[in-house]
């Protein structure tokens, strides 16, 4: 990929790019907590969004795209375009404004192999990418944290999903055999080695595109500021689900319908869910810790109500094959991919089992995606 860059920088606008590459991402446990500022455990992967750069000493970016083969030309004081890669692009470039940096304009050609849709992020990845290459080649300063924010802001204020910060921060902060326990209301966060031995990381692709997502995932949203409201009316200091226990919210049930207690409920749980699988984590115990991945996927799709048909089915098959220790469903959901922790020996009967039953009752083939824990955003020389 870097070369074919290369070349089609060369090709297209002459010279030499500066080289830059950012992850997707997968998260362990953890699923819709990030925006109810709680605890995440995602770990960038092996499959990313490569970038070629070079500013042009004018005002707009041309931009290649290998994967869409598509060049455009994008004003940079321009109105937000219709093109939806390109808006995760000129939504970088307004947030870094925005926060005081100049950043004028640029050639540019990206191409990558993170599966579009699939849930791993790749649209994190194109922001961090170019969030990270921008804040390279003009000298801005940003942190990662800063990027980190800025991705998560252009999600916001050009693409219209509410997100939390974990897609982008993992995608900076990764770090090849770790996993980052991530505190998303203090952006405090822990590395935790993660490379079982004997065991390996696979998703199932439903190959279900997730379209309901973005508007559902903004309902799930505004369900849990509803529960909020009602607790903090309350109890003095709460401003968020991360200061309210079960006792705490089973106290105002009451007043809050069913559905909001519910998914109140399933992000408290979420998160102790999360805290104790760190712990078993650290006592290398990953019995224990896929027992919380199963039941993270129960809460996401008998409470939360963020699953689907095809990601129940995989994760039913799953739970019949002894060595796959946890499965759950990843990511936003209605879609996108089941993350399986599974031991070695027993992956090609999985995977088989999976594979010939998911094609029988959909008749659809569902896409294996081996995944390895690696490294976060950096510029290659
Ligand atoms: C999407 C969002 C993340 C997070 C997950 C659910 O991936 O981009 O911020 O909320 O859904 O955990």
């Amino acid at each position: 990929m870097i070369d074919r860059i290369k070349e089609e920088f060369k090709k297209r606008f002459g010279g030499d790019a500066e080289i830059f590459v950012a992850p997707g991402r997968v998260n362990l446990i953890g699923e819709h907590t990030d925006y109810n500022l709680g605890f995440v455990l995602p770990g960038a992967i092996d499959k990313a969004i490569y970038l070629g750069i070079k500013p042009n000493g004018a005002m707009n970016a041309r931009i290649y795209s290998i994967d869409y083969d598509t060049e455009m030309s994008l004003d940079l004081d321009g109105d937000n375009p219709e093109r939806q890669w390109a808006k995760y692009i000129f939504g970088v470039v307004q947030e870094m404004r925005k926060r005081g940096a100049v950043v004028e304009g640029f050639d540019c050609v990206f191409g990558g192999d993170v599966p579009l849709g699939a849930g791993l992020s790749s649209s994190a990845a194109l922001e961090s990418v170019f969030g990270f290459a921008l804040n390279e080649i003009y000298g801005c300063g940003f942190s990662r944290a800063d990027l980190a924010r800025i991705g998560q802001m252009t999600e916001h204020n050009y693409v219209g999903v509410r997100c939390g910060i974990m897609d982008q921060f993992a995608s900076l902060f990764g770090k090849d055999g770790q996993v980052i326990k991530l505190d998303c209301r203090s952006l405090e966060f822990e590395m935790v080695p993660f490379a079982p031995v004997g065991m390996r990381l696979v998703l199932i692709d439903t190959m279900v595109k997730h379209s309901l997502a973005s508007s559902e995932y903004n309902v799930r949203r505004e369900q849990c500021e509803e529960g909020v409201n009602i607790v903090a009316g309350h109890v003095p200091g709460v401003t968020s689900l991360r200061d309210i226990t079960i006792d705490m919210l089973d106290r105002f049930k009451g007043e809050m319908s069913n559905v909001v207690y519910r998914r109140c409920a399933f992000v408290i749980n979420e998160n102790q869910r999360l805290l104790d699988g760190c712990e078993a984590l650290r006592m290398n115990d990953y019995e224990v810790f896929g027992h919380k991945m199963y039941g993270s996927h129960d809460g996401l799709s008998n409470e939360y109500q963020v699953s689907c048909r095809e990601l129940d089915f995989i994760v039913g098959v799953a739970r019949k094959h002894t060595g796959v220790l946890g499965a759950r469903m990843m990511g936003g959901g209605f879609g996108g991919c089941v993350i399986s922790l599974v031991n070695d020996d027993a992956y090609a009967g999985y995977i088989n089992d999976v594979q010939s039953k998911f094609k029988a009752e959909f008749g659809v083939s569902p896409r294996v995606i081996d995944v390895v824990i690696g490294d976060g955003a950096r510029q290659i020389q």
